[in-house]
């Protein structure tokens, strides 16, 4: 029986302390180990972006990452978006442009435009496209998913 881990991982403001096997992915940690179900298994390869969460403000794939790579980190899901006060800007935009269907990408996509906000590299809705590229909708959601972003990031529509 392989050894078990301890680590911390603080999460949208909470402090956990995890015993894991050293194999766990963040997102099986997240999602059975702490019940955090939005965060969504789509391909459990890298391919999807479903899984995506911020860790220390960066977007990541939490499928591909290991928990106990993340020991001491600031991981914020999809349950940490919403404020007391309301929803992240990002979820009202989404409702407001229709930007889901079945909804499974959504926190995944939603994690992501938070993380892309944060790296500040974009500049024209064409950025938006290719920087969100990596989250994979097979609903097609695509136009009102790039719609509910560039309303919030304020990027000007194409001329
Ligand atoms: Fe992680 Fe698809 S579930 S990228
Ligand atoms: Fe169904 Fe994106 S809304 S996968």
């Amino acid at each position: 029986v392989a050894e078990k881990h301890t680590i911390t991982l603080t999460i949208n403001g909470v402090q956990h302390r995890l015993e894991l096997a050293p194999w766990t992915s963040l997102l099986d940690a997240l999602r059975e180990y702490l019940h955090l179900t939005g965060t969504k298994k789509g391909c459990d390869h890298g391919q999807c972006g479903a899984c995506t969460v911020l860790v220390d403000g960066k977007r990541i794939n939490a499928c591909l990452t290991l928990a106990v790579m993340k020991d001491g980190a600031e991981i914020t899901t999809i349950e940490g978006l919403t404020a007391e006060n309301g929803l992240h800007p990002l979820q009202t935009a989404f409702i407001e442009h229709d930007a889901f269907q079945c909804g499974y990408c959504t926190p995944g996509q939603i994690c992501s435009a938070v993380g892309l906000m944060n790296e500040g590299r974009v500049k024209t809705v064409d950025d938006i496209r290719e920087l969100m590229s990596g989250n994979i909708c097979r609903c097609g959601a695509y136009p009102n998913i790039v719609d509910a972003i560039q309303e919030v990031m304020q990027i000007p529509p194409k001329a």
